[in-house]
C-alpha cells in the first residue's frame, strides 16, 4: 500500500527520535523517520561508540528497526538535526538507503526551525551500486 507522504510528521517523529540520539562523543543529535509503502513510520537515532568506528547512523538504525519489522520498500525518508545547516545523509547512509528506496524517493533534511531541504535519492547518489547488480542467488 502506497499512501501519500505527511512531511509534518514525518519531520515531527524525527526530532522526538534524535531526542534519544546517544551521541556523546560528537554532541550532534541525529534523528530520522522514514515512511514504508505500507504506511507504518519507522525512526532511528545515531548511536555512537567509544572506538568511534562502531557509530551508526540515524538512518541505518531506522532502516534496521523497519527491516527487522518486516518491511523491505520505502517511500521518503527525514533526517532531523538541531542545526542551522540541513544535513543530508552521509556516504555510507546513502549506499544503504538504495539498498531500499528508489531514485526518485524523496530524501528531506528539516532542523529546529522547521527549515527543510528535499532531493530526491538519485540526486545523492547517482548511478548506485544496488542489488540488480548482482547475480539472481543473492536477491533475498
Ligand atoms: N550521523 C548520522 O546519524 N547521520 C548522518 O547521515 C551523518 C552523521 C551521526 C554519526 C555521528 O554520531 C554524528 O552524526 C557525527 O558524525
Amino acid at each position: 500500500m502506497t499512501t501519500s507522504i505527511d512531511w509534518a510528521t514525518l519531520q515531527e517523529k524525527a526530532k522526538t527520535a534524535s531526542l534519544q540520539a546517544y551521541a556523546p562523543y560528537s554532541r550532534f543529535p541525529v534523528g530520522v523517520a522514514i515512511l514504508a509503502e505500507s504506511g507504518q513510520i519507522y525512526t532511528g537515532c545515531n548511536v555512537e561508540n567509544a572506538s568511534y568506528g562502531g557509530t551508526t547512523c540515524a538512518e541505518r538504525n531506522a532502516i534496521a528497526a523497519a527491516v527487522v519489522a518486516g518491511e523491505r520498500k520505502f517511500q521518503a525518508l527525514v533526517v532531523y538535526t538541531p542545526q542551522d545547516k540541513l544535513t543530508p545523509p552521509c556516504g555510507i547512509c546513502r549506499q544503504v538507503i538504495a539498498e531500499f528506496f528508489t531514485p526518485q524517493s524523496p530524501i528531506a533534511s528539516c532542523n529546529h526551525v522547521g527549515a527543510l531541504q528535499s532531493w530526491t535519492l538519485g540526486e545523492l547518489l547517482p548511478d548506485a551500486f544496488t542489488p540488480m547488480y548482482l547475480s539472481a542467488s543473492h536477491k533475498v
